[in-house]
C-alpha cells in the first residue's frame, strides 16, 4: 500500500488520489481482500504498462532524475502479492490516471 501510495502521490500534480479497501468472505473459510489505489495523475500507456512490475523498470528515462526514484516499487508489490498467492492488476489512461488493484486471499483467523 505505502508502495503504491508513494507512487500516486509522486504522479499526480493535480486531482485526487482515493484508496479502498474491501472483503469477501469465500466458502472454503478464507478471505478475499482487494485493495485498490486510484489517482487523476499522469497515467501510463499501454507499451509501458508491460514492463512496469520488472524490476527497475521506469515508464520515462526522466523519472529517475526529476523524482529521485529507482523503479523497484512496482516489482516489490507484484513480488509480495506473488508470495501470497494473490495478484496485482493495473489500468491506466495517459494524461487521465491511474487504478492499481492488489487481491490477495487470505485464511481467516481464529
Ligand atoms: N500511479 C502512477 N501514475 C503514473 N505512473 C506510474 C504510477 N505508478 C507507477 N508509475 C510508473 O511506473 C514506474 C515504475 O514504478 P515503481 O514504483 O516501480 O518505480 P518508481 O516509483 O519510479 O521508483 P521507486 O518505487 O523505486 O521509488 C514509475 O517510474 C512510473 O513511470
Ligand atoms: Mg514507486
Amino acid at each position: 500500500m505505502i508502495n503504491l501510495l508513494n507512487n500516486a502521490i509522486k504522479f499526480t500534480n493535480q486531482g485526487t488520489i482515493s484508496i479502498d479497501g474491501s472483503c469477501q468472505n469465500t466458502a472454503q473459510n478464507t478471505r478475499v481482500l482487494t485493495l485498490t489505489v486510484k489517482d487523476t495523475g499522469i497515467g501510463i500507456n499501454e507499451d509501458q504498462q508491460r514492463h512496469l512490475f520488472n524490476a527497475f523498470a521506469q515508464a520515462e528515462i526522466f523519472t529517475t532524475r526529476t523524482y529521485g526514484s529507482t523503479g523497484l516499487g512496482l516489482s516489490i508489490v507484484n513480488q509480495l502479492s506473488a508470495l501470497m498467492a494473490g495478484d496485482i492488476n493495473m489500468i491506466s489512461q495517459p494524461g487521465k490516471g491511474s487504478t492499481f488493484t492488489v487481491t490477495l486471499e487470505l485464511p481467516q483467523s481464529e
